[in-house]
């Protein structure tokens, strides 16, 4: 594959697919070409992922990835989910909503999350192929490291005693949700 579109403006996703894909493939961003980001319509991260990728596929002639992400906190019905990216907004920026989240699970002694990422990979005229990477973990009772992007600054994965935030990038980009999808999509597109 010489060149791919990496559909999304999403600086922390972008630099972790363009990492995850082959060093030779030219990695382009829609930023670049004055492309926007489409609605998010669907209540589901593959909904939302197939969206994005048939989307940013109308404008380029070459292949499109595109990833539907986010945070699931079990004792908060499964919230932020896919308007992970939205409540951030809502409260102005990351810290805010990570401190949002800290409030709500106060003296919640059920800290279950998971980080799911629907990542979809299109070929010109070809069908989405799309596949899902989860990571389980836990809710830290505060926001800790500067490292990460989004939401890392709170989320422990399973077996560690660190956040997201406290991990080298390339030690996170290695082990997470994204990475995972990544896996099994690259079994089912070889020239990934
Ligand atoms: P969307 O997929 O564009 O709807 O955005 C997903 C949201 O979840 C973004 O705000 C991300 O910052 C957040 N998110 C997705 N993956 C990660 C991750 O690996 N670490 C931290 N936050 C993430």
């Amino acid at each position: 594959m010489k060149k791919i579109l990496i559909g999304t403006h999403n600086k922390g996703k972008y630099r972790e697919i363009a990492y995850l894909l082959s060093k030779s493939c030219k990695k382009i961003s829609p930023i670049s070409l004055k492309i926007p980001s489409p609605k998010e319509t669907s209540k589901t991260f593959s909904g939302n992922s197939i969206l994005k990728v048939k989307f940013f596929s109308k404008f380029v002639n070459y292949p499109v990835i595109s990833d539907d992400s986010g945070l699931c906190i079990k004792s908060l019905k499964n919230m932020p989910g896919v308007y992970s990216a939205r409540l951030a907004k809502k409260h102005g920026n990351f810290k805010k909503a990570m401190a949002f989240i800290l409030k709500k699970m106060k003296n919640k002694k059920k800290r279950s999350a998971v980080f799911i990422c629907s990542l979809t990979f299109k070929y010109p005229k070809k069908k989405p192929v799309n596949v899902t990477g989860k990571i389980h973990g836990t809710i830290a009772n505060k926001i800790l490291g500067k490292n990460g992007f989004g939401y890392d600054s709170i989320f422990i994965p399973n077996n560690y005693n660190k956040t997201f935030g406290q991990f080298s990038k390339i030690k996170k980009m290695k082990m997470d949700h994204r990475y995972i999808a990544f896996k099994k999509l690259k079994k089912k597109i070889k020239t990934l």
